[in-house]
């Protein structure tokens, strides 16, 4: 087990994969879908024993639309069931919820629940997850800055104090450390949008293995890799 010094604080992981794994086995897409969010609970669980506080999950892209709308509307339907079931186990387990991403385009009775299990899991300190909802890095900034511009407007913000601490403090994230290790799985070795501006000394793993079969193993691993990297952040080995 990576020890609290060198194991990675905050993880966090592009879950990729779910519709070719369940295409293997000659089943529908939201087929993977859901054996991916069975996943999702066995890698919360397991972040106590990795040493990992901040868990950080990309579960719908604001590029995501553009798939089918039985699809669409399958991943909502998922979400919804997500947080009804986990309710009660995310609270007893000490993990607080936080969702990110751009909120007023998904369906009220989503966002009803995305509010309720944030207010339900906001005294919770053990395991920080964050879900990652119609999130995308680029949007994201968009809408900071929009954010920034009318506090400017309003006399709020005085343009000449703008620094990188000023903008991060308008993203979704602001509450957040920035991710130390960022993991994506199935084999695709890009961003996909996804935490953009947070990411910019993270470590990556790009790995094969698709989310559905991300076990806690393959998660252990991970960590653990990542505790022999030689982190420089545009410095020079001491
Ligand atoms: C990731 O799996 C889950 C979401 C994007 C919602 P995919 O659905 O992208 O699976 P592949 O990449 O098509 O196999
Ligand atoms: C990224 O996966 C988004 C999520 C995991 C939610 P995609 O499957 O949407 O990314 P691309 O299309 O391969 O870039
Ligand atoms: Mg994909």
């Amino acid at each position: 087990m990576p020890d609290s010094q060198t194991g990675p604080k905050h993880v966090a992981i592009i879950m990729d994969g779910n519709g070719r794994w369940a295409q293997t086995r000659g089943k529908p897409r939201l087929f993977g879908h859901h054996a991916g969010a069975k996943r999702v609970k066995e890698i919360v669980r397991a972040c106590p024993d990795v040493g990992v506080k901040y868990l950080t999950i990309f579960a719908f892209s604001t590029e995501n639309w553009k798939r089918t709308q039985t699809e669409v509307s399958g991943l909502m339907s998922l979400f919804r069931r997500y947080i009804t079931g986990e309710m009660k186990d995310l609270i007893a387990e000490g993990v607080r919820v936080r969702f990110i991403g751009d909120r007023p385009r998904l369906d009220a009775k989503l966002i009803k629940l995305m509010d309720s299990l944030e207010d339900a899991t906001s005294e919770n300190d053990k395991v920080h997850l964050t879900i990652a909802l119609n999130y995308g890095g680029r949007d994201e900034v968009a809408r900071a800055v929009k954010e920034m511009a009318r506090d400017a407007a309003a006399g709020r913000l005085d343009a000449e104090t703008v620094d990188e601490t000023t903008l991060a403090g308008y993203l979704d994230t602001r509450v957040l450390p920035d991710p130390d290790l960022v993991i994506r799985t199935s084999g695709e070795a890009r961003i996909s949008n996804f935490l953009l501006w947070q990411s910019a000394y993270s470590e990556y793993e790009f790995i094969d293995t698709l989310w559905p079969d991300f076990t806690k193993d393959v998660f252990a691993d991970c960590v653990a890799r990542y505790g022999v990297r030689d982190r420089r952040f545009g410095g020079v080995k001491a």
